[in-house]
């Protein structure tokens, strides 16, 4: 290896390090210790050493998080120790039972347990060889599963690598923030999609997806709770967690030491109520015989580990009667069936309404109005209807019957043949204008607080407003005149409003409800465009080519800047003040190379010394002439002389002429 390739192989390997450090930071423990403009510099600076040197790529790196390539398939792959499930207790007194069995069969003695919570996602197991992560496999019947590594890869808080030569297999839950579940159906929504029932089935449909840029973007996450390492055994399933833990893997932070079965209970107890203060789903808790001995001498049935149960938590279904079917219309004009519920209790809160999604979903389901019907809540998820109990029929229930005009505005509704929702095509039914000013107010949108349901309902009754812009003229005089509104409550509307102003384009852009256009898309267009006239402009051809936009997004773009009302309305929020212009140019303090101090040495052969000081100093580099400990990296051209003996000596990296290409290019 040349001296120049060593240098770089050794920064490299110190970047890679620093980044998996500061990934299990940031990802694992919520302890930033950079800022993110910091750690993007880091990548960005590895990723262009190792364009520099693809010889010196690895999969462990953590620039391969995210494979370039989707995958054909998912290999079958045979686990070496069968992945097994555990057998279910559901109440207090099975938990005793399995107690009183456990020291049947170990007399005399006292067991104490972990408990730790059972995650509702779907187990992996996964392999490291000389540290490094070699294969992830899902349950799949137990014996078998399905390779998944490329797409485990993507998970944030699972590391690449591990302080550990030994072979180690660990096994845990891969499961989905109901954060990023929610995001996922609602950007599912916006484009028409099923949606996923739960949390669950969107981690399962996520890591069987081919192509793990999508995986990536899904954030799945994983808790570790079982290890397995060649000639190492801990003696509890306590010292087990620790073991994973401290090899950087994520460990449940909730699981507890028992000393005993009343302990166990105590924990059940606590965590059947806490359980909605999750941010991810929990549908139980697992108890282990903490002792390994224990464990071994209790051996298993024939499918399950006699040492551990797991204890469900009560279900968060219960039947009701489905009273009646009311019909919702949106912000874009789809009506949506909307369950009205006898009120029911389900795990400590009253459920009466339910969504039903669409008149296929009923006609799929055959739920009728009068049925006594499943209801199913999990954590802040909006209750739903699993089916209905068939037997319970009386034979009085009745038919849904999709309304044939807008229950609000009264005006014909239509459904076109390649979409599941019907809509209403009254462009100014006050359904709709409700719904938008409800969308462009929202957290995610413009951000206006105390713009909600009441007053926004209040405005249109008292035809305050009859479009978006009017918004911008509300005078708190007239607001203190509403229900429930004083002086003070009014002044903080209109500052608020008045706020919203300067809201990046990104937002506004999300907020006008362009049909298919989510947060995420209209940010990024907002990086694309310089204003809000440019965006206007561009084609459909234009827009298809941008990532994320495909060709639905693009047409729903221009239709909705080629309506005459449309632009209208982008002229008054305009005049009202509203910013449409994009900040996409970075400000000078993040330029790529900011806070990096370059050292030019010998001859360049694409650039003059002049040249390239003036190239990396217009992406934000300090360029020195001298080399110190502070220098970032010495590049070297020909025939250079006594500054690379120095910067070797203070363990400055040095680069060529071929990796400053890679900072230049763009
Ligand atoms: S231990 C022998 N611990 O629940 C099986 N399982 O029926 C050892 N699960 O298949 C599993 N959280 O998918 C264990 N902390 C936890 C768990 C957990 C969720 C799942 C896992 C397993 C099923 C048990």
């Amino acid at each position: 290896m040349k001296d120049m390739d060593r240098s770089a192989a050794a920064a490299i390997d110190r970047l890679r390090k620093q980044i998996a450090y500061h990934e299990k930071k940031y990802y694992q423990d919520n302890d930033p210790q950079i800022s993110d403009a910091e750690f993007d510099a880091m990548m960005r600076d590895l990723r262009r050493l190792e364009e520099a040197h693809p010889e010196l790529i690895v999969p462990e790196s953590p620039t391969q998080r995210v494979g370039g390539q989707p995958v054909e398939g998912f290999p079958s792959v045979r686990h070496r120790t069968p992945m097994l499930s555990l057998d279910n207790v559901y109440s207090v007194e099975e938990f005793e039972e399995f107690e009183s069995r456990l020291l049947r069969l170990l007399p005399g003695r006292t067991i104490s347990y972990v408990a730790e919570l059972k995650i509702d996602g779907l187990s992996v197991s996964l392999l490291y060889r000389d540290g490094r992560l070699i294969q992830a496999v899902t349950r799949g019947d137990g014996i078998q599963g399905d390779d998944v590594t490329a797409n485990a890869r993507t998970i944030r808080t699972l590391p690449l690598t591990i302080p550990e030569r030994r072979e180690v297999e660990v096994r845990g839950e891969i499961y989905l923030p109901f954060a990023s579940f929610q995001e996922i159906n609602r950007a599912r929504e916006a484009r028409e999609e099923p949606l996923f029932a739960n949390p669950r089935n969107a981690a399962a449909g996520s890591i069987r997806l081919l192509d793990p840029r999508i995986v990536a973007a899904r954030r799945l996450d994983m808790f570790l709770y079982y290890l397995t390492i060649e000639g190492k055994e801990p003696a509890s399933q306590w010292e087990e967690l620790e073991l994973i833990g401290a090899l950087g893997f994520k460990t449940n932070p909730h699981s507890r030491r028992c000393p005993d079965a009343a302990a166990v209970i105590a924990f059940w107890r606590e965590w059947t109520d806490r359980r909605e203060t999750l941010d991810y789903d929990a549908d139980g808790v697992v108890i282990k015989v903490d002792d390994e001995e224990q464990r071994r001498e209790l051996g298993f049935t024939a499918k399950f580990p006699r040492g551990a149960v797991s204890f469900k938590f009560p279900a968060r279904q219960a039947a009701t009667r489905l009273r009646e079917i009311i019909v919702q219309v949106g912000r874009t004009g789809a009506l949506t069936p909307v369950a009205v519920l006898d009120p029911v209790k389900i795990s400590g809160t009253t459920v009466s309404r339910a969504t039903l999604h669409n008149e296929d979903e009923i006609r799929r389901k055959d739920i009728r109005i009068g049925d006594i019907v499943l209801v199913e809540r999990s954590g802040d998820v909006i209750p739903r209807i699993v089916g209905p109990m068939k037997e319970r029929r009386t034979g009085s229930e009745k038919e849904f019957v999709p309304p044939g005009r807008c229950p609000v505005c009264g005006s014909r509704v239509h459904r076109a043949e390649e979409e599941v929702v019907a809509r209403c095509e009254n462009p100014s039914c006050p359904a709709k204008l409700r719904e938008s000013l409800l969308h462009f107010a929202g957290r995610r949108a413009m951000n206006i607080e105390g713009l909600g349901e009441a007053l926004v309902d209040q405005l249109l009754e008292k035809n305050l407003v009859a479009s978006l812009p009017d918004l911008f003229a509300l005078r708190a005089e007239t607001l203190a005149a509403l229900e429930r509104m004083g002086p003070k409550s009014s002044q903080n509307l209109i500052e608020e409003i008045e706020k919203s102003k300067a809201n990046d384009l990104g937002r506004l852009i999300f907020a006008l409800g362009i049909r298919h256009v989510g947060e995420k898309t209209a940010r990024t267009l907002a990086e694309r465009y310089a204003d809000m006239d440019a965006l206007a402009a561009a084609s459909e051809e234009e827009l298809r080519l941008i990532e994320d936009v495909g060709p639905v997004v693009a047409e729903s773009l221009v239709f909705f800047f080629r309506q005459p009302e449309n632009l209208d309305l982008l002229k008054k929020l305009r005049a009202a003040g509203v910013n449409v212009r994009s900040e996409r140019k970075a400000p000078a303090g993040d330029r790529p190379l900011t806070g990096k101090t370059f050292v030019l040495t010998g001859t360049l052969k694409g650039y003059t010394r002049e040249e390239a000081r003036a190239a990396l100093e217009a992406r934000g580099a300090a360029v020195t002439d001298s080399i110190s400990k502070k220098t970032t990296y010495l590049i070297a051209g020909a025939e250079a002389g006594s500054k690379l003996e120095k910067a070797r000596k203070l363990g400055v990296p040095v680069l060529t002429e071929k990796e400053l290409d890679a900072f230049l290019r763009d």
